[in-house]
């Protein structure tokens, strides 16, 4: 071996103990239950620092050893484009997720909603492992045996057309846009270039040039410049507002999250979505509906309505899906439509290497019955009420506000506590969930979760907001 070789394999033997932790965690008892389950603040565990760390104390209090390296190497050589709340994962099942030091969680974050089917699903670990072995990618040069049934089965199941599949859930709303593009120079009969797209306010879709183009939020878009052109904002659930703007004979889509995530778990007023539908039909504008998030039973309903639109009996243009399309193990995102529209695209106009790989659609259509098969929707409607009546028990003084739909919902935390500081007791009673735009909570967990786990959890949330007091 070179001496190049040798330091490489010398840095990952180091790292072993980290990397396959988890299988030693599998025998252990969840940690906490002996050693802290009595520890309301992060402040009374040992710190574990080394002596070139970087990161700083706060960030380091209340986790175990192994947890603490795992921070120092993500944050000495990872770019420092998220703030993770303070614990290190290396297993999961269900409603659950262990720590490398082999404290278990809930997750109440369920990986923004891509986990709704809970954390290594069976099921689809067994699609992926089976489809693994046989045939992974192909690209689009060729056909595979596997995209037009998953083709047939996901625009059966949500009655449309036609689907295009992509890869992540921003590749799902560029694909959107720019199907709604070519609709608008071909059927709309737009002038050449002048297209416009109209977005709600306070919306969020991913990161790449055109979703930060039509972002409001600064820590978005700042410093990214220059943005694509002909992008409209407009007051997120305001009709007269969206009419004003789509009346603009240049204006041909609106791409709205049906209540939105990132934002805060903000709920449109009912009747919204299908105000929202008869202005784009009126003004012949197409509605987009980015359901990466809300989308797939997260928010709720019963058996064949799995859409947040679906509240409303509201069939947009496109949808918009992501996340849970393959439950977590794989990213597969698709855009929905009718042929009309989506034959606007030809050959060699638009694609992905991945989208649409075997892999990918093998995992989805498992995911997909997961979410029929379970009864995800009726489950998640089940619990999410029997949490948000719970949660609007707490005392006002610190929870201003509970909302939500379904198993998608979030605390506001009043201005005079800290809801980081929330969360990080939360994490030291047994239960993972993140700060959304400095006072907002999000709570979404995976749609598999039961009745005597909903209790257990708002219990934590309730000795976590008490301890605040
Ligand atoms: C509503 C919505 N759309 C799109 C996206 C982007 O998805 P991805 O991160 O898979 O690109 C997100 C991500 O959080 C989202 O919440």
């Amino acid at each position: 071996m070179t001496s190049k070789l040798l330091k490489i394999s010398k840095i990952l033997d180091n790292s072993k103990s980290l990397v396959f932790s988890s299988c030693s965690s599998r025998s252990k008892t969840d940690s906490r239950k002996s050693s802290s389950s009595s520890s309301s603040s992060s402040g009374n565990r040992t710190l574990h620092k080394s002596a070139s760390s970087v990161i700083p104390d706060s960030e380091l209090q209340g986790i175990g050893k192994l947890s603490a390296q795992i921070l120092e190497k993500d944050e000495k050589y990872g770019a420092h484009n998220y703030h993770p709340l303070p614990v290190a994962l290396s297993r999961g099942k269900g409603v659950f997720v262990w720590d490398v030091d082999g404290r278990r969680y809930y997750d109440f974050l369920s990986a923004y909603s891509a986990v709704n089917q809970g954390h290594c699903h069976p099921r689809i670990v067994h699609a992926l492992q089976e489809q693994a072995a046989s045939l992974t990618l192909t690209s689009r040069a060729f056909y595979n045996n596997w995209l037009g049934v998953y083709s047939e089965f996901v625009t059966k199941l949500f009655g449309y057309d036609r689907v295009l599949p992509m890869n992540t859930g921003v590749e799902g709303g560029e694909t959107a846009t720019k199907l709604a593009r070519k609709w608008a120079y071909n059927v709309k009969k737009i002038p050449k270039n002048q297209a416009k797209h109209v977005f709600a306010e306070g919306n969020f879709w991913g990161r790449t040039l055109a979703a930060v183009s039509s972002s409001t939020d600064p820590t978005c878009y700042e410093g990214f410049g220059p943005y694509v052109p002909g992008f409209i904002n407009v007051p997120y659930n305001d009709i007269k507002a969206l009419d004003e703007a789509t009346r603009d004979p240049l204006v041909c889509s609106f791409m709205v999250e049906p209540i939105q995530g990132e934002s805060g778990v903000v709920v449109p007023d009912e009747g919204y979505l299908t105000m929202v539908r008869e202005v784009c039909t009126k003004n012949n504008v197409l509605f987009i509906a980015d359901e990466v998030q809300t989308g797939l039973a997260r928010t709720g309903r019963h058996y064949i309505l799995r859409l947040c639109v679906d509240h409303e009996n509201v069939r947009p243009d496109m949808v918009i899906l992501g996340k849970a399309l393959a439950g977590g193990v794989y990213p597969v995102s698709a855009v929905l439509a009718d042929s009309e529209i989506m034959l606007q695209i030809k050959p060699g106009e638009h694609g992905s290497t991945f989208g649409g790989n075997p892999l990918a659609c093998r995992v989805a259509i498992e995911a997909l019955k997961v979410i029929e098969e379970e009864s995800l929707a009726e489950n998640a409607e089940k619990m999410g009420k029997i949490f948000r009546t719970e949660l609007k028990k707490l005392p006002k003084e610190v929870v201003k506000t509970v909302r939500g739909k379904g198993l998608l919902n979030a605390i506001v935390v009043d201005e005079r506590y800290n809801a980081w500081e929330l969360c990080l007791r939360f994490r030291d009673l047994g239960l993972l969930a993140k700060p959304t735009h400095d006072d907002k909570i999000r709570f979404a967990p995976p749609l598999v979760i039961n009745e005597p786990q909903i209790y257990e959890a708002v219990d934590i949330i309730a000795r976590a907001v008490y301890s605040l007091k």
